[in-house]
């Protein structure tokens, strides 16, 4: 999608998306969530944090950094952390992915729930993310992939002209995310509903 178009679908979105796409992907955010609290890490990046659904969700002792291009969803995370008082939460800020303004080998996990096929350019927000993540530190995905076959395919294909519509590309191949050469995938699996999206692990090499 093209930024402008991120700006006024996720305009849109913001006042709604908690009770409607939010609660779809809740499984997605779950899974992602559940994985970084499992590792031995400290600092987090979420990239595209959106309303910052994930965030109360975190264990307490990390340090969580969301970032997101849209000031309407990211005004909703702000509130969320005031509210629930999220003192891990060390900052939000409003940023183009593309572009992050962080240094490299800086955070031990970086989250990407949801936003690889909303993204503009999604192969630049790879190679960026793989920049900010330590050496050894995961990246982890969710998202909706394009299916080769069944129904879902063609309500894929139905969907994919209304893009800056719906605020995401229907039929994303899961290919653009593998192609960046310094991460190396370690686990992928369906996610609910209906096995419709998909979870992944890919990991920085370390270089000597
Ligand atoms: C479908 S929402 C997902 C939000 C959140 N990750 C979640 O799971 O609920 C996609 C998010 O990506 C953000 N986004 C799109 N393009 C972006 C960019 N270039 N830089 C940063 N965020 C971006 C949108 O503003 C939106 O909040």
């Amino acid at each position: 999608m093209e930024l402008e178009a991120v700006k006024s679908s996720y305009a849109r979105w913001a006042p709604v998306y908690d009770k409607t796409f939010g609660i779809i992907t809740s499984g997605g955010r779950r899974a992602a969530v559940g994985f970084i609290n499992g590792l031995n890490s400290k600092s987090v990046l979420e990239v595209g944090v959106g309303t910052g659904l994930a965030l109360p969700h975190y264990r307490t002792d990390l340090e969580v950094t969301g970032v997101d291009f849209s000031t309407d969803m990211l005004g909703k995370a702000r509130a969320k952390v005031e509210k629930q008082g999220l003192k891990h939460v060390k900052e939000l800020r409003q940023m183009d992915a593309r572009s992050l303004d962080f240094p490299d080998n800086h955070f031990d996990a970086v989250a990407a729930m949801h936003i690889v096929s909303v993204v503009p350019e999604p192969e630049k927000v790879m190679a960026e993310m793989a920049r900010v993540c330590k050496p050894g530190g995961k990246i982890v995905i969710t998202n909706h992939f394009a299916k080769e076959d069944g129904a879902m395919a063609v309500v894929e294909k139905i969907s994919a002209p209304f893009a800056n519509l719906l605020g995401w590309h229907s039929d994303f191949e899961m290919a653009t995310v593998l192609k960046q050469p310094n991460l190396k995938l370690v686990e992928q699996r369906p996610l609910p509903p209906v096995n419709m999206m998909t979870f992944l692990v890919l990991e920085k090499i370390q270089s000597n």
